[in-house]
């Protein structure tokens, strides 16, 4: 009957109807964002995104399928199709929201300060950093770099393709702050004792929240629904709490 075999061939949106199809979900990030996304002795990557992400295949019924790539690139690599997704923690913001679709924020951030411990009390702020007489350091393509071009235009700006190389800079003392998101900078404090002074207040508010082509609202319905759920029956909180707490 023909009312029966229409039905039967009404599809989901593309989205979901391709990862259905192929039995993968392919989740493009970028590596190196701890505790976000970080690739392991082994070579498998690790972190918060990516346990977000098998959660989200494995409730899919599918296989997640890691897809590394730069950051510059992050977004045409998506709109071409070579992944279904990004999470990579990325900010949602108007710029970027002109070109892809977000779900609701599944954690909020903002960006703090790594600084040379020769500015220790002498630094206490974002706006002490505005000077021409400092070198800032951040990520290409990334808020950190939107950021410090806004509200740091006075100082001199390096960007670098990763944030380890950023990072790097001022603790060997080539620049005197990285500018980016707070917890990368937590830990990379952390590890790295007595070569960089954390600020840890963040100064911009940034929500971050998975990224999808635009023009499918049931792959962004899944999204919010299985974010929603993990939240309330405290999957996610098991997932923070490994990568947030130590
Ligand atoms: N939250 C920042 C941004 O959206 C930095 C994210 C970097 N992510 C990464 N996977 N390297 O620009």
């Amino acid at each position: 009957c023909a009312l029966i075999s229409a039905s039967a061939s009404v599809s989901a949106g593309p989205i979901l109807d391709d990862i259905a199809k192929s039995g993968e979900l392919r989740v493009c990030f970028d590596a190196g964002y701890m505790p976000f996304e970080m690739k392991s002795k082994n070579g498998s990557y690790v972190g918060f995104d990516i346990d977000l992400g098998k959660m989200m295949a494995r409730q899919m019924g599918v296989k997640y399928v890691p897809v590394n790539t730069a950051w510059d690139g992050i977004i045409p690599t998506l709109l071409t199709g070579k992944c279904h997704m990004i999470n990579a923690g990325m900010t949602i913001n108007a710029q970027r929201n002109m070109r892809v679709n977000f779900a609701d924020p599944y954690i909020v951030i903002g960006q703090s300060i790594l600084l040379n411990p020769k500015l220790e009390g002498k630094v206490t702020s974002y706006k002490d950093l505005n000077n021409g007489q400092y070198t800032v350091v951040t990520k290409l393509g990334t808020t950190g770099e939107q950021a410090t071009k806004r509200m740091l235009s006075k100082a001199k700006l390096n960007v670098f393709e990763t944030q380890a190389d950023a990072a790097l800079e001022v603790a060997n003392g080539k620049a005197d702050a990285l500018i980016y998101d707070m917890p990368f900078n937590a830990i990379y404090a952390a590890q790295n004792k007595g070569k960089v002074v954390h600020l840890e207040q963040p100064f911009t508010y940034e929500p971050l929240g998975w990224a999808i082509a635009q023009g499918d609202s049931d792959m962004l319905n899944f999204l919010n629904n299985f974010l929603r759920q993990i939240k309330g029956d405290g999957t996610y909180d098991r997932i923070y709490d490994k990568w947030f707490k130590d």
